[in-house]
């Protein structure tokens, strides 16, 4: 029999979501796709209510991977439209709310507009204390890990670090999200147990936490279950039972 858990988990400080679903959403109301991806804007709202209620300090939503490039155009076209549109709808709001909005991926490859409201909402909600909104837009978690490694060779290159001074703390410096603590909690909607390029590097220790249910259906019941099984969870990063029993312990990759 083990131990009873002493390491209990609080609220996650920092939550990373995969919204999956709107496709399937719609077809099951043989409807097209992009009426999914419109229902799943209000689950965003609704998951940005719950951590701002619950005191969330960190929410990452993959909003667009860079494998969703290769959908058909007229898809990858409508779904730049929605997200111009909730960009100009939405982010007065999360300001006056406190949010901190940020976006990661790769942004050059969105058109000039997109870029220039992305440009916007981050300097306009950049002192902001509240929730660190976090959207991932055509962000791969390989690229990502690919983009730190460009970064230290550039610094190799011009002789401010050695190659043998490379590990994962610097590593850890260049990718995406640097200044927050890993994710604790992983939320996928959809039903598919898998992490799709989504944060590879900064998911190593969290905790997974996967639904059937399709992210335009998604309600704060859900969530609270969610954050729930979370907090029933001992995370051991290694250790051994005991050993995080006696003392409590973070990812060695926290800032
Ligand atoms: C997630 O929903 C949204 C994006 C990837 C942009 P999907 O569009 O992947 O929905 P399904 O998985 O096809 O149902
Ligand atoms: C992951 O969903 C990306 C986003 C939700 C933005 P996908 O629908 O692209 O993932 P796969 O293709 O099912 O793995
Ligand atoms: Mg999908």
């Amino acid at each position: 029999m083990s131990a009873p858990s002493t390491t209990l988990q609080g609220t996650p400080r920092h939550v990373a979501i995969i919204m999956d679903g709107n496709g399937r959403w719609a077809a099951r109301r043989r409807r097209p796709r992009m009426i999914g991806h419109r229902a799943g804007a209000r689950a965003v709202n609704l998951c940005i209510d719950f951590c701002l209620e619950r005191g969330v300090g960190a929410l990452t939503l993959f909003a667009f991977s860079s494998e969703n490039w290769g959908r058909p155009a007229d898809e990858v076209g409508a779904l730049m439209k929605l997200f111009l549109n909730a960009l100009d709808r939405e982010v007065d709001e999360l300001h006056r709310r406190g949010v901190r909005v940020r976006f990661i991926g790769e942004r050059g490859r969105f058109d000039a507009g997109i870029v220039a409201r992305m440009d916007a909402a981050e300097r306009l909600t950049a002192d902001n204390a509240g929730l660190a909104l976090s959207i991932a837009a055509s962000y791969g978690g390989r690229q990502d890990i690919a983009a730190a490694a460009r970064a230290l060779a550039v610094e190799v290159a011009e002789g401010r670090m050695r190659p043998q001074d490379i590990d994962e703390t610097a590593m850890a410096r260049h990718m995406a999200l640097a200044d927050l603590p890993p994710p604790d909690l992983f939320i996928r909607t959809g039903g598919d147990l898998r992490i799709s390029n989504f944060l590879l590097w900064q998911l190593a220790y969290t905790e997974l936490w996967f639904t059937d249910l399709l992210w335009p259906d998604l309600d704060a019941a859900t969530l609270q279950r969610a954050f729930d099984d979370f907090a029933a969870r001992e995370r051991r990063f290694g250790l051994t039972g005991g050993q995080v029993a006696s003392e409590p312990t973070t990812d060695t990759n926290a800032p």
